[in-house]
């Protein structure tokens, strides 16, 4: 369980020293383009995953439907770390192959602490907005379907880890594009300093507004991490600003 952190410490601190992205970076640039790129094309099972979650919270993103698909983004980087220790179990011998599990264990790791930190940020603004959540809508159905998640991802995991990583990389294109409009439905979240001691550690100084921005460029960098590990890397979204690419 993660502890809390100092007043003002930094949040790639926390993360064990992953930059995730440029100093610098302008946020509002980059959920302009966000909102500008198409949407992945979903497979059948993604778009019926996509649908599904629309049924139970409908089609507005809310914070409760955000603390959905925050519970449910660490499910798959488990489920690599899993797969990850589960090949050195075998491969320990074989210095290319530990390399590459090894690999898979640290990508699983820090993407589960990041989604962490996404899920601590809605939680503040749940509890700083005084959203009332019903304990069956807000917290056992999110628990039930989490459990469904994880049986389905672990098992995709297991089978064929290439499924896994695409699955990931739409599920990630999902939530970028759901955290940008988001920002852009709610401009009053520009209004609003993000206060809360864990506000200032994920984004020192921020609104809201940039918060949720921030989540949002976590999650391109999920998605393209995910499409790289898939061999897909001519569909990976770069940073609007060419100068942050380099
Ligand atoms: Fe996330
Ligand atoms: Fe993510």
């Amino acid at each position: 369980m993660a502890t809390m952190p100092e007043a003002g410490a930094n949040m790639n601190e926390l993360l064990g020293g992953r930059d995730l992205h440029p100093a610098g970076v302008d946020l509002a640039r980059e959920q302009a383009s966000s909102l500008a790129r198409p949407r992945m094309r979903y497979t059948l099972a993604a778009r019926f995953f996509f649908w599904s979650m629309d049924l139970v919270y409908g089609k507005t993103i809310t914070l409760p439907k955000v603390k959905l698909i925050e519970v449910l983004a660490r499910i798959p980087y488990h489920a690599w770390e899993i797969r990850g220790y589960w090949n050195l179990t075998f491969q320990y011998h074989d210095a290319g192959k530990r390399a590459t599990a090894l690999e898979l264990v640290e990508l699983g790791r820090i993407s589960q602490d990041n989604e962490f930190w996404h899920l601590v940020m809605v939680m503040e603004k749940i509890r700083e907005d005084r959203v009332r959540e019903s304990k069956f809508w807000h917290y056992f159905l999110p628990l039930l379907i989490a459990f469904s998640y994880a049986v389905f991802a672990r098992l995709l995991a297991v089978v064929h880890l290439r499924s896994s990583y695409y699955f990931n990389a739409m599920f990630e294109d999902h939530a970028e594009h759901e955290y940008a409009r988001f920002v852009k439905e709610h401009p009053e979240l520009d209004q609003q300093p993000a206060q809360s001691e864990w506000a200032a550690a994920y984004a020192p100084g921020s609104t809201w507004g940039d918060v949720f921005r921030r989540v949002s460029l976590d999650e391109r960098v999920h998605r393209n991490e995910s499409l790289i590990k898939c061999g897909r890397e001519g569909q990976v979204a770069p940073y609007a600003d060419p100068v942050k690419a380099g």
